[in-house]
């Protein structure tokens, strides 16, 4: 088995080893600056973790992996222009620094080289592949959708916020991970405790974002605070603060939300205080925990000694703690 440090060294000469030194450059140099800016690159890895538990070869999963990283990448360059976000890994937008054009046709480029990517893949398990590939897609769409739906709706629950932040973050965690186990011939019921293992990272992976987009190091973060708070994304926090406020306190949240004269700043202080005072961060920390404490349940749920699953169990711990 391979160790994380090692699987992030081949996913990162995977990535390396991607060219997009290709005409027209308008199109190809914003995606080329996206991928070397780097990133966590979680999913890459999963998927090498996952063919890894059962000893696949890792070239044999590489395709895939290369796959869901370009497809994740393509997400955020649209992402950020429907988020009117400027900063992202510490740099500008791939919209600031160029155009919403480019970011667009980039992005849709980046999708399309995605599917491509997985035309390395061995024929027995392509179609299966491409079937898990496209709905995943398909749902992030979806979920990207209710995310824009919700910024302009004051009646949003947190079930239906769960199922927004699962279509649009934990499917592709989840995906990665049952790629990872279909390509390396795992037992299906393995397989799906993977996608369920997923799942649950991939919903707490999402609160703790939430939890960042206010209370994050924007030095460490990488993207700029308060955007969630601008925007009127439905969050957890945000939710969690209309659920425990009082009559004034909803009242003041309301006016902040409506209030497009105060400079973005006040907006995003008066928020923050509001969370501070009804301590929302903590609320959002224990329902992140609360979903680690469901994934690793499921990571029990895969037929394999326990040690052999001590690297995921760690991963989903440590990105817990991230700060970034
Ligand atoms: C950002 O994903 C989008 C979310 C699902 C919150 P990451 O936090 O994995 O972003 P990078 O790839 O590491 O920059
Ligand atoms: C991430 O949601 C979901 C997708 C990009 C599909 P966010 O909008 O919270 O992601 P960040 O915070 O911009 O990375
Ligand atoms: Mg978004
Ligand atoms: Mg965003
Ligand atoms: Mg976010």
């Amino acid at each position: 088995m391979h160790t994380l440090t090692e699987i992030q060294q081949i996913v990162a000469s995977a990535i390396d080893k991607l060219d997009w030194s290709l005409p027209p450059h308008g199109l190809y140099e914003p995606i080329e600056y996206t991928l070397r800016l780097g990133g966590k690159r979680l999913r890459p890895c999963l998927t090498l973790m996952a063919a890894d538990l059962y000893d696949a070869p890792l070239e044999s999963a590489i395709p895939a992996a290369m796959a869901l990283e370009i497809f994740h990448n393509f997400t955020l360059l649209h992402d950020d222009v429907m988020d009117h976000a400027d900063v992202r890994r510490g740099q500008p937008t791939v919209h600031r620094r160029w155009n919403e054009n480019t970011a667009i046709l980039s992005g849709d480029t980046m999708s399309l080289c995605a599917f491509r990517q997985l035309d390395g893949i061995a024929e027995r398990h392509l179609k299966e592949v491409l079937r898990r590939f496209s709905d995943m897609s398909i749902q992030i769409c979806e979920g990207q959708q209710y995310d824009m739906d919700f910024e302009t709706r004051s009646d949003v629950s947190i079930d239906e916020y769960m199922e927004m932040i699962r279509l649009k973050t934990a499917v592709l965690i989840a995906s990665a991970l049952q790629i990872g186990a279909v390509l390396a011939d795992a037992p299906g019921s393995d397989a799906d405790a993977l996608y369920d293992f997923g799942l649950h990272v991939g919903l707490a992976f999402q609160l703790k974002d939430d939890y960042l987009d206010v209370y994050g190091n924007p030095a460490t973060f990488g993207k700029a605070i308060g955007g969630d708070i601008l925007c009127n994304k439905k969050t957890f926090m945000l939710l969690t603060a209309f659920r425990l406020a009082d009559a004034p306190g909803r009242e003041a949240l309301l006016r902040l939300l409506n209030d497009n004269n105060s400079r973005p700043q006040e907006k995003i202080q008066g928020v923050t205080q509001i969370y501070d005072n009804l301590n929302v961060g903590r609320h959002c920390i224990d329902a992140m925990e609360q979903h680690l404490r469901q994934a690793l349940d499921s990571l029990e749920r895969v037929q394999l000694p326990a040690e052999r699953l001590a690297p995921l169990r760690d991963l989903a711990n440590r990105l817990m703690q991230r700060d970034k």
